[in-house]
């Protein structure tokens, strides 16, 4: 049996541990509170925001992100309100949140560029004039081109954004008619070009592979396109097929979508495109030029993975705000409501909108701190008495020549590395104990 076919299971993406499936020492409101004002007690301590943004006009039948698809944008003001009203409860809650600096603010979503300009404004500045910001300080946000105006990359450029990412996911007509998403590359080009113009320094393209109808041909075509526009960073995402959480995407035929060996060449294929073009593979999926902070990050070993993906440090604490905002202190976990009608009621009385979370326990954080390190750097020193445990698990991928043990440390070898999301849940101790009975991970390919 190949490799690939023998490796190809469901498997976490790993950016959590415990996996969110596996939370299960639910916090309450106020003991989340009190992880949040923990989190912030060293006077160097620094924390990042994330925002969530959940509208979008249109429905893209491949997305698995928590959206909100509508084209009424009198949905925007009462959600601004929303947002600022918990951050409001928070600040009150966590006296430090005005003391210590903001290193980070990521606007995610759903759309971010689906709120109009003045919107934008309204929702960014009453956060940012309460808060200390750090003279480092990385605003990043992710961006439609095809939703996207200039005057909003400009009043998001004065707020101090410097990274955008834009969806892009890939050019050929045919796989963009099937995911609903027709995007033509000119709309890519000129959001590019413009975003630098303004002053962007890291202009970021998600590609995604194994998406319908994708080939070899077609995925080497939108790679070339997408070096003509030599983006900082390409988060080249393995598409994750999930139909039993997204309806969606069940619009499109599973005979479609390039399986095992095929949705691995068209990686492989593309990677030495990348490769080629200067470009080096970061971790999981990412790939960045050196030129850009997340290759520097790389080489100044601070680099760090958290529900936004890949950056370049790591903060005290996460805090999301908005419908299904995760937020993370490091020894807790946190989900707001994710049905925005939910999120709206609670928020309008006075509640934070706890939906679910998971206190880490000791071992939670041992394991947690491996997982990291092993997605980050490619290898690990694991615990003495976890060691003979995971040697156990993954004897396969030894004998296979995927992994090597130096004594203690774990290391995942250059023909390893497509089995990454396999290597972690050796280390994945609440896994091990309970693997689960029906689908709930996308595939480790
Ligand atoms: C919040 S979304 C995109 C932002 C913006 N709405 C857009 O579409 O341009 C962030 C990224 O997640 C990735 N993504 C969404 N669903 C995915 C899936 N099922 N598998 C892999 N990647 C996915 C896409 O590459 C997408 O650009
Ligand atoms: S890919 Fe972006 S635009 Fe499309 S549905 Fe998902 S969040 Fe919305």
């Amino acid at each position: 049996m190949s490799l690939i076919s023998k490796y190809d299971v469901p498997a976490p993406r790993y950016t959590s541990y415990p996996t969110v499936p596996y939370w299960s020492e639910n916090p309450s409101t106020d003991t989340w509170i009190k992880h949040v004002n923990q989190s912030l007690e060293k006077e160097d301590s620094k924390f990042a925001i994330y925002l969530h943004i959940p509208f979008c006009e249109t429905l893209c039948s491949f997305c698995g992100c928590n959206t909100s698809i509508t084209k009424n944008h009198l949905v925007e003001e009462p959600y601004i309100e929303n947002i600022l009203k918990e951050f409001e409860m928070y600040l009150k809650r966590v006296p430090n949140l005005k003391n210590r600096q903001l290193l980070e603010l990521h606007l995610g979503g759903g759309t971010p560029t689906y709120l109009s300009e003045k919107n934008l404004e309204s929702l960014l500045t009453p956060i940012l004039s309460k808060l200390n910001i750090a003279d480092e300080k990385h605003f990043s946000l992710e961006v439609d081109p095809r939703r996207t105006r200039k005057d909003q990359l400009e009043i998001l450029f004065q707020l101090g954004f410097r990274r955008i990412s834009l969806g892009v996911q890939d050019f050929d007509s045919e796989v963009q008619r099937l995911i609903n998403r027709e995007q033509p590359y000119e709309q890519t080009k000129y959001i590019t070009e413009i975003a630098r113009e303004i002053g962007y320094t890291s202009v970021n393209f998600d590609l995604i592979y194994g998406l319908p109808k994708q080939t070899e041909e077609s995925i080497f075509e939108t790679v070339k396109q997408t070096l003509k526009l030599k983006p900082d960073r390409i988060a080249f995402y393995s598409y994750a097929h999930v139909p039993w959480l997204k309806a969606s995407q069940r619009l499109f035929t599973e005979d479609d979508l390039p399986k095992g060996h095929d949705k691995r060449n068209l990686y492989e294929n593309s990677r030495r495109q990348f490769e080629e073009f200067g470009y080096v593979e970061i971790g999981m999926d990412h790939f960045a030029l050196s030129t850009d902070s997340l290759y520097k990050a790389v080489k100044d070993k601070t680099i760090h993975r958290n529900f936004m993906g890949y950056t370049d440090r790591r903060t005290d604490l996460l805090l999301g705000l908005g419908v299904s905002a995760i937020s993370d202190s490091w020894t807790c976990f946190h989900q707001n409501e994710k049905i925005l009608k939910k999120y709206q009621k609670q928020i309008s009385e006075n509640q934070i909108p706890t939906l679910r979370g998971h206190i880490l326990s000791e071992e939670d954080l041992l394991i947690r701190k491996s997982i990291l390190e092993l997605t980050t750097r490619w290898k690990v020193k694991v615990k003495e008495v976890f060691v003979d445990e995971i040697k156990n698990y993954l004897f396969q991928m030894e004998l296979d020549n995927l992994i090597i043990w130096n004594e203690n440390e774990l290391e995942i070898l250059e023909k390893g590395k497509p089995f990454l999301r396999n290597v972690c849940m050796g280390l994945d101790l609440k896994l091990r104990k309970n693997s689960p009975e029906v689908k709930v991970f996308s595939q480790s390919i």
